[in-house]
């Protein structure tokens, strides 16, 4: 059924993107939406999100951090407790970044190591100790800076690169992300496969007989050659919010070549895996593969 429903999701794509010319069908970053789904008409998936603050205090997010200090940069806003995505603003109030929280009382280190990946940060919001997984649109040293005014958000889009905090320390150790998939050779990162309104994915370090303790929570999605978004995918089944995704073990297999053999037992121990996909482009039936 969700095969039938992409293929068919895919036609009316390919007849709409006739009507556009190349440049339209280009990854250009002029959105921000979270959440994969089989039907991009679905309001629960391709959720679009607030890139200025004034906007997001207009849908009701709350603002949970304002200040320029401490693990994370920028000012912090959610929507009704949801620190699934927790979204990230510069000192001009414009769109900077995004985190994921999960709950720390929902993880058992017995399935995979969050303590010693650095890709996760603690904090606590709302009263909830979580982990967090933290990706900047902008470099971050500009966030409490210089930050962007609506001209640069219309000009650059929502973001002119992706940098992921692999540490606690946002300046220091965050790290930037090829933009285009010709300098990704010269990194970790391995292609996997694509899929019609994801794009190609890649992964981190990827091989046979990869530590399961060391699956890295990210990776890559391009199109058309450039980076049109990135996910969040970590080992156990977290249902906190509507915002993840739980991919079967089938749709882990088909993305990921080679896949890491540990995965499959860890997979059915931990009882699955939660991930959030998110694209930079508005036109995510046009990711085509
Ligand atoms: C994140 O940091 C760890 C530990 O310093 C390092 O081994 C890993 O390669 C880094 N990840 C990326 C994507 O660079
Ligand atoms: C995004 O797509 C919707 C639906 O096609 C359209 O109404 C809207 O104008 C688009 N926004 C941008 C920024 O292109």
């Amino acid at each position: 059924m969700k095969y039938f429903i992409i293929v068919l999701i895919v036609s009316i794509n390919v007849t709409c993107g006739l009507l556009l010319s190349a440049d339209d069908l280009e990854s250009k970053w002029d959105s921000f939406k979270v959440t994969w789904g089989p039907n991009s008409f679905d309001p629960e998936y391709f959720v679009k999100q607030p890139r200025t603050i004034a906007e997001a205090k207009q849908n009701n997010y709350q603002q949970i951090s304002d200040q320029c200090e401490g693990n994370f940069l920028g000012q912090r806003f959610m929507k009704l407790n949801d620190y699934g995505a927790i979204l990230i603003y510069d000192n001009q109030g414009t769109i900077a970044g995004v985190q994921m929280g999960i709950p720390v009382s929902m993880i058992t280190d017995k399935f995979y190591q969050y303590f010693t990946q650095k890709m996760f940060n603690r904090d606590t919001i709302a009263g909830v100790y979580l982990y967090i997984l933290t990706a900047y649109f902008v470099d971050p040293r500009t966030i409490c800076q210089s930050g962007r005014n609506p001209s640069h958000l219309n000009h650059d889009g929502t973001g002119t690169g992706l940098w992921l905090q692999n540490g606690s320390n946002p300046i220091r150790d965050s790290i930037e992300m090829p933009l285009y998939d010709n300098t990704v050779s010269n990194t970790k990162w391995a292609k996997g496969a694509c899929l019609p309104t994801m794009g190609y994915h890649y992964w981190y370090d990827n091989r046979l007989d990869k530590s399961c303790d060391e699956f890295f929570p990210a990776f890559l999605l391009y199109n058309k050659n450039k980076l049109a978004g990135f996910g969040w995918i970590v080992i156990g089944k977290f249902e906190f919010t509507k915002r993840t995704e739980f991919p079967p073990i089938t749709a882990l297999t088909s993305l990921q070549e080679p896949f890491p053999i540990c995965i499959k037992k860890r997979f059915e121990e931990a009882g699955g895996v939660t991930a959030m996909h998110h694209f930079f482009n508005n036109q995510t039936w046009n990711i085509l593969c």
